[in-house]
């Protein structure tokens, strides 16, 4: 599947209201709407991450057999998906601490710290250390962080199935549009899962290709897709996190069991199994067929539904003014 480095319309941002009128309802289920906004903040820490492990990419893999173009194209997605989701991230967590620059991380929220500190700090600063010791491809750290990745990626490409075939597919298009309370940021995480589908092999493929070992073995499926994983846990905290700031509740149960959590879990128990790549027919033609269907079809007429709430809210304000 080719790349692409898609905009997303001014306008989405528009009719997100992001002021006193905001409403956190873009998905008909408020659980799983929460879910969205959370994963927005998990989402944005890994993306500056795995930005941070491509500066490294190119001196690591030095061997132009085994380096793959297309990384540095997934990192620009991925650096741009960063951006689209920050007026939305800064607007939730206005009335707590910005997020501080650590050392290898732009962007830090108090609440993404021990993720910081426990997950993202030690990896990079072991491929600092191998780095200085003149190691490349065989650090140990390196080879950690690319398999992070592509774990990270493969679980998110689960999350795109998900999404698309709740929201969208089966003609629920329609329904979905009509019952959001906010068009703008149902059409972000469209934009984003999209993108996230689209690319989603390129990491497992460049962690195959660079180190000779798949990388969804048994053990993995164990402790990644049979039990609640380092990603998992985090979406479940980010969310009461980001609950919290909306002045809303929401118990882990209640996360655990909603719609987007449970629909994410059940499309990552059937799709990764031993040796999955991305690229298994019915999973391949998933992932292009939903691409597909936003590009030609969903975006497209999701923006016009956008513009046509613009005009009539303008038009509203305007007949409220006189
Ligand atoms: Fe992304
Ligand atoms: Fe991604």
């Amino acid at each position: 599947m080719e790349m692409k480095f898609r905009a997303v319309p001014r306008e989405v941002y528009d009719v997100m209201g992001l002021n006193e009128n905001f409403n956190y309802l873009w998905n008909p289920d408020p659980v799983s709407s929460l879910i969205g906004l959370g994963s927005s903040f998990v989402l944005e820490f890994f993306e500056f991450y795995g930005e941070r492990i491509g500066d490294y990419y190119d001196a690591y893999i030095q061997d132009p057999k085994l380096k793959d173009e297309r990384f540095a194209v997934f990192v620009g997605q991925e650096r741009r998906h960063a951006a689209a989701h920050r007026k939305l991230n800064n607007f939730i967590t206005k009335s707590v601490t910005p997020p501080v620059r650590e050392e290898f991380h732009p962007r830090v929220y108090a609440f993404m710290h021990e993720a910081y500190k426990g997950f993202a700090e030690p990896i990079i600063a072991g491929i600092e250390r191998d780095k200085a010791n003149g190691k490349t491809q065989d650090s140990f750290w390196f080879k950690e962080a690319v398999q992070s990745i592509a774990i990270f990626e493969s679980e998110v490409c689960m999350t795109g199935f998900a999404f698309f075939e709740n929201l969208f597919d089966n003609g629920r298009f329609d329904l979905v549009t009509n019952m959001s309370g906010n068009l703008g940021v149902l059409y972000l995480l469209g934009y984003h899962y999209a993108e996230e589908m689209e690319h989603c092999c390129v990491s497992i493929e460049a962690f195959e290709t660079v180190y000779n070992e798949k990388l969804w073995t048994k053990e993995r499926i164990d402790q990644h897709i049979n039990q609640m994983d380092f990603l998992a846990n985090q979406i479940v905290k980010t969310t009461q996190k980001v609950a919290g700031m909306l002045k809303q509740t929401v118990t882990t149960e209640k996360i655990i069991n909603s719609v987007a959590f449970q629909a994410r879990a059940l499309a990552a128990k059937k799709y990764i199994t031993e040796g999955f790549t991305a690229r298994e027919s019915e999973v391949l033609q998933k992932r292009e067929y939903f691409v597909g269907r936003w590009d030609s079809e969903w975006a497209p007429r999701l923006l016009e539904i956008i513009k046509e709430k613009i005009d009539e809210n303008d038009l509203a304000s305007i007949n409220s003014v006189v």
